[in-house]
């Protein structure tokens, strides 16, 4: 069994608080799991320690069948590791004065010389295989436009199709739907479930909206005050379930401006709460 991300007691605090609690979990290679809480849970956090962003206290993190980090220190394989890993933030993390397209290529980066990187030089290959990219998030079109210039959802687009340049096996998501409108919100969680199926990426997204959720991932993992509360079916998180979870911060797990049209299909209706606990 190959695993993309396991964490073995991982502890984080900062000054006045425990931002994460002993938090041990499993994802397997392949898998798309939403990791839901409600704003401070530590879902940041936790993402941010996959590739090497932030160093624990404690504990120990494998990324794609490596260890990356052991009682409080990197390893020097993490940025061999981090290589893999795409990172999609909230708050759109491209470029503005730069063209997409550049952006994109910025994927690029990790798999050339140094010293082309410096001088942002990249070959036709590498210029096809953006355009293509930025095909197939479907805004092709933007490709010569500044970054600044798109719209939320598309800058998120970009950031997918950066990824998939980067050839990332793991892709984080750090509430990449946030600060979009529902349908960009819908586009670009039908997107990271193609990147999930068609090109066979592991994908954890942190989300605080329990409709998307179960809605695009079959399995969740819950965080509240730095603990994991929940790792199971999607379609097992009741509304009861989560009060009893979160008790009064539940009511944020279930923003309305935000919500997905359908309720969902529940892709996993099969698979048993505790089969992943
Ligand atoms: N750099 C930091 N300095 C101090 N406290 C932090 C920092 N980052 C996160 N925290 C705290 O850690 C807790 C978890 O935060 P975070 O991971 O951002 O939660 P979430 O992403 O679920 O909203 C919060 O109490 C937050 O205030
Ligand atoms: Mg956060």
């Amino acid at each position: 069994m190959s695993y993309a991300v396991v964490t073995r007691e991982l502890s984080k605090s900062y000054a006045n608080c425990q931002a994460l609690d002993k938090v041990s979990l499993q994802v397997r290679e392949g898998e798309m799991v939403a990791l839901l809480g409600a704003s401070g849970s530590g879902k940041s956090t936790l993402l941010r320690h996959l590739p090497g962003f932030v160093t624990s206290n404690s504990g120990e993190i494998d990324v794609l069948g490596q260890t990356v980090q052991a009682g409080g220190k990197l390893l020097p394989n993490f940025r061999q590791v981090r290589s893999r890993v795409g990172f999609v933030f909230q708050q759109f993390n491209l470029v503005n004065r730069l063209p997409v397209i550049t952006n994109v290529l910025i994927g690029q980066l990790y798999q050339t010389p140094w010293w082309k990187s410096l001088f942002m030089r990249f070959t036709l290959e590498q210029r096809q295989q953006a355009l293509e990219a930025l095909a197939s998030v479907g805004i092709e079109q933007t490709a010569w436009q500044r970054a600044s210039t798109l719209s939320g959802g598309q800058q998120q687009r970009a950031a997918l199709a950066r990824c998939l340049v980067q050839g990332a096996r793991l892709i984080l998501a750090d509430e990449p739907i946030a600060s979009l409108d529902p349908e960009s919100s819908r586009k670009v969680m039908e997107l990271l479930k193609q990147m999930n199926e068609q090109h066979g990426c592991t994908v954890l997204v942190s989300l605080h909206q329990v409709e998307f959720a179960m809605r695009y991932c079959p399995r969740t993992i819950a965080l509240n005050a730095g603990r994991v509360v929940y790792d199971g079916a999607s379609s097992a998180l009741t509304p009861q379930l989560l009060a009893e979870l979160y008790g009064s911060n539940a009511k944020e797990l279930f923003s309305s401006g935000n919500s997905v049209e359908t309720f969902p299909d529940s892709p996993s209706g099969s698979m048993s709460a505790a089969a992943f606990v």
